[in-house]
């Protein structure tokens, strides 16, 4: 499945293929990586038809040192090219590679990596789909499986972008290991090169676009910040990606980074602030009439909420009718109300549809979605009893917090805990109740009246899908 980037020993072997969207929508970036330094000539080149400047389009290579402790480190180069003359509409075909070898090539050949098409980006103003994924990690313990799932399934929910809102590949984990020399503060970047290799199949087909979470920071960002390019960041006062934002389709995204100050004044809400005031003009919304705010540690979440964080942003999203808010962080899956006012103004749904899935008409307020269940490790633990703004919640079965108030509280969907094993720390894995809950959101942008927002388990069976309605108008 995994074409390339085997570890180690691959040579100029390519590998960790991905997509990314510029602020051009004639454009689209790939990069990859190599295990060798020194590659020649590193390029993408296209099936023709091609676009008018040609098939070729040569790379940037760099690579990154952080410091070398007992394990190995990353050695290898990251190249990254920008195709351009992109045609509306259109499929392209494209591998890439150099003049310098592989372990399986012949004398006086370079190396390429298999195939992979891709489809122009998405016309402004075009229906479109985003995947949304957040803490998602390789093997600890299912981030993996999430990647997977999303690659068997992305052509068949018709998935054109793929978003992941922060701690991305948990190469540092904040957890010393004293007794095999690792602390809290060392990060493997071999696990950066796994996960890469893991979302390769939906990576390299569609734009990969990452958020930057708590889990990001090690070696002050070296890794991220080398590995991946986002576009419309600011040029003063952050280097992309930490905040940044994209018009795709009917929808206009910006990521804002709560690693970073977000105070009135600070450089990021002020870019955050002229980001929202362009998006929202009367224009851009006829364009894009849907606004999402992503970033990874949530104003609103009923496990842990960052109310500092409403205090900065909720005046700006009100005044520019934000529809929708992802954040990650805690590793479970929540749907808000429409909410606003530090929690003080609640709108909930005005009907359901035909299949009894809520209704937002023109609530006034974003509805905030916690997605952060899409690999690491579950153990969360939700205030009792949830909050008036807390629509849907669950967190793999694992459930610590207190009992529940009322056996019937209908806003509670995963089942309540199992007695703590004697001796233990809570309900076993063994459980036969314990339910899976890992997965992805998928946000659809219909048209200029209508988005939803569906929560996809890799197995388990909640799910939870909702819909934004709005006038025509485009503002609520
Ligand atoms: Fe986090």
């Amino acid at each position: 499945m995994y074409n390339g980037g085997e570890l180690p020993d691959s040579g100029a072997a390519p590998g960790e293929l991905s997509l990314s969207l510029t602020d051009d929508l004639t454009e689209m970036r790939v990069s990859w990586a190599t295990m060798d330094q020194v590659v020649e000539n590193a390029r993408v080149v296209l099936d023709a038809p091609c676009p008018a400047g040609g098939c070729t389009f040569a790379a940037d290579t760099r690579t990154y040192s952080v410091l070398q402790k007992w394990w190995p480190t990353f050695n290898g180069s990251l190249h990254t090219a920008v195709i351009t003359g992109l045609e509306p509409g259109a499929r392209y075909t494209y591998r890439v590679g150099s003049d310098s070898p592989g372990p399986n090539t012949t004398a006086g050949e370079g190396a390429f990596s298999e195939p992979y098409s891709f489809a122009s980006p998405v016309a402004a103003g075009a229906p479109t789909n985003v995947a949304v994924l957040a803490d998602m990690g390789t093997v600890m313990p299912l981030g993996f499986a999430v990647a997977e799932k999303l690659a068997a399934v992305q052509d068949s929910l018709g998935v054109d972008t793929a978003m992941v809102v922060g701690d991305l590949a948990y190469a540092g984990i904040d957890t010393a290991f004293p007794r095999i020399n690792v602390s809290k503060d060392d990060e493997f970047e071999w696990i950066w090169d796994l996960w890469q290799i893991q979302n390769q199949p939906v990576a390299a087909t569609r734009p990969w676009m990452v958020g930057i979470g708590n889990h990001e920071a090690w070696y002050n960002w070296t890794a991220v910040t080398s590995r991946f390019h986002m576009p419309n960041g600011p040029t003063v006062g952050a280097v992309p990606p930490f905040w940044w934002s994209m018009d795709t389709g009917l929808a206009h995204f910006s990521h804002l980074c709560t690693e970073f100050d977000m105070n009135p004044g600070s450089p990021q809400l002020d870019w955050f602030a002229a980001d929202l005031a362009a998006a929202a003009s009367p224009a851009a919304r006829a364009v894009t009439p849907w606004i999402v705010v992503t970033l990874h540690r949530p104003p609103y979440s009923s496990d842990q909420s960052w109310e500092n964080l409403r205090a900065d942003i909720e005046p700006l999203l009100a005044q520019h009718q934000v529809d929708l808010v992802v954040s990650g962080h805690m590793h479970a899956f929540e749907r808000t109300h429409a909410v606003g006012a530090n929690g003080a103004s609640v709108v909930t749904p005005s009907r359901t549809d035909g299949k009894g899935n809520n209704v937002y008409d023109a609530p006034g307020f974003p509805v905030y979605i916690t997605q952060g269940n899409s690999g690491a490790a579950q153990g969360e633990s939700w205030q009792r009893p949830a909050p008036a703004w807390s629509a849907v919640r669950w967190a793999n079965g694992w459930d610590s917090s207190p009992p529940r108030a009322s056996a019937s509280d209908a806003r509670e969907e995963a089942p309540a805990a199992a007695p703590p094993s004697a001796g233990g720390p809570g309900p076993g894995p063994y459980e036969a109740t314990y339910t899976d809950s890992f997965g992805f959101g998928l946000a659809r942008f219909m048209n200029a009246t209508h988005m939803s927002y569906e929560s996809i388990p890799i197995t388990g069976v909640f799910t939870d899908t909702f819909w934004i309605v709005k006038p025509i108008s485009g503002a609520q």
